[in-house]
C-alpha cells in the first residue's frame, strides 16, 4: 500500500496515456500520425524540455469536448487513488486549448465535472491551478486571466510553465499581481532548466508560494539558505528530470541532498504518461535509487500536505497528516 500523499505538480494534459489518446481521437474523428498506442509510446524519448513539449502540445489535439476533459481527469483520479494520492492540485494549460478554438468553458467545465465528485468516487480531493505559458506573451497571460474570471470559483491558483530558458518569470509580474488581487494562490516553474536567478525572480517578482522543480537552486548557496529559512516548498519530479535530462540518472538526483540540506521538498509526477510513472512510482524509484530512509519518505509525504493549498480546510489537512503518521512501512513496498 503506497504512503498517502498530496500531488502538487501534475499537468492534467501530461496524464494523457497513449491508449486514451487513441480512444479520444477515434471519438472525435481524428487520425493520429502513429499506427497505434505502442508506436506512440515508442516516440516518448526526449532530449530536453522542448522536445517533450512538442509532443505534449501535438497530442492535445484530441481534447475537444467537455467529455474529453472529464474523461482525462477521471483516468488520472483512478490511477492517482491507486498510488496513494489523497489530494491533488492539478495544473491545466488553457492557452494551449484556446489557441485550438476550445473554450475556457469547455476546459474548466469538463475538468470540474470530474473534480466535483473525485473525493466521493476515488477518495481524492482536488483543486485546479491555471498555468500561463511563459513562451507566450504577458498580454496573452492577462487575456487568459480575464477569460477565466467567470470560472474563478473553480480555480485555486495560477502557475507558470512551458519552455523556461529565455522566458524569465519577471515578464509575468503584472498578471501575477492581478491574480493575487483576485485572491488566487501563486506557484511557478523555475530552475527546471533555467538558472537559479529565475527562482529568485519567481519569489520576488511573482510572489510565488511554491516553486515547481527548483532543482537548480543548488547552484546558489545564498538562494538555498533563503529557501531553507523560509521553508519554500519545491515540488520535485525525479522521473521527469531523468527523462528530460535535467539529471543524468535517478541515482544522481539531488533529492536526498536537498532533504539533508533542510529544503522543503515534495515528490510529484509532472507528466506521468510521458515520463514513466505516477507519484508513488516516483517516490519508490527515488527511494530505491537514493536509499532514502523511511523517515525521509514520511517527511516527503508530510511536506506534500503541509505545502498544499488546503487553507480553507485545516481539518482535512490534519486528517491527511494523521494518515501519513499512521502509515506503516511494509516489505510489500519493497522494504527489507
Ligand atoms: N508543461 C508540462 N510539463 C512541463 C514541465 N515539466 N516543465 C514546463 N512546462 C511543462
Ligand atoms: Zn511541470
Amino acid at each position: 500500500m503506497p504512503i498517502p500523499q498530496a500531488e502538487l505538480h501534475l499537468h492534467i494534459e501530461g496524464t494523457l496515456e497513449p491508449e486514451l489518446a487513441f480512444a479520444l481521437a477515434a471519438r472525435n474523428g481524428l487520425v493520429l500520425p502513429y499506427a497505434d498506442a505502442d508506436e506512440l509510446r515508442a516516440a516518448y524519448r526526449f532530449e530536453d524540455l522542448q522536445s517533450f513539449l512538442d509532443l505534449y502540445y501535438e497530442l492535445m489535439a484530441v481534447l475537444l469536448t467537455q467529455d474529453d476533459f472529464a474523461d482525462l481527469a477521471d483516468a488520472y483520479f483512478e490511477r492517482a487513488a491507486s498510488q496513494g494520492v489523497r489530494h491533488a492540485e492539478i495544473f491545466f494549460d488553457p492557452q494551449a486549448h484556446l489557441a485550438r478554438g476550445v473554450s475556457m468553458e469547455t476546459v474548466v467545465g469538463g475538468l470540474w465535472r470530474a473534480l466535483e465528485t473525485s473525493e466521493e468516487r476515488y477518495g481524492v480531493s482536488a483543486q485546479l491551478i491555471m498555468c500561463f505559458l511563459r513562451d507566450e506573451s504577458p498580454e496573452s497571460a492577462m487575456a487568459t486571466l480575464e477569460a477565466a474570471r467567470p470560472h474563478l470559483g473553480k480555480i485555486v491558483g495560477i502557475g507558470l510553465d512551458s519552455a523556461e530558458v529565455g522566458n524569465p518569470p519577471g515578464r509575468f509580474a503584472q498578471v501575477y499581481a492581478a491574480a493575487a488581487k483576485l485572491g488566487l494562490r501563486r506557484v511557478a516553474h523555475a530552475g527546471e532548466e533555467g538558472p537559479p536567478e529565475y527562482i529568485t525572480s519567481a519569489l520576488d517578482d511573482l510572489g510565488a508560494e511554491r516553486i515547481d522543480h527548483g532543482l537548480r537552486c543548488l547552484e546558489d548557496p545564498t538562494l538555498v539558505a533563503r529557501l531553507v529559512r523560509d521553508q519554500v516548498p519545491l515540488t520535485l519530479c525525479p522521473l521527469s528530470n531523468v527523462r528530460l535530462r535535467a539529471v543524468q540518472s535517478l541515482e544522481q538526483h539531488p533529492l536526498r541532498r536537498m532533504l539533508e540540506a533542510g529544503l522543503m521538498c515534495t515528490v510529484n509526477s509532472d507528466d506521468p504518461a510521458y515520463f514513466g510513472g505516477y507519484i508513488d512510482d516516483n517516490l519508490e524509484q527515488s527511494r530505491s535509487a537514493l536509499d532514502l530512509s523511511d523517515d525521509q519518505v514520511r517527511e516527503l509525504a508530510r511536506n506534500s500536505f503541509r505545502a498544499s493549498f488546503l487553507e480553507h480546510d485545516e481539518e482535512m489537512r490534519a486528517r491527511y497528516l494523521a494518515q501519513v503518521e499512521a502509515y506503516v512501512f511494509t516489505s510489500v513496498s519493497g522494504r527489507p
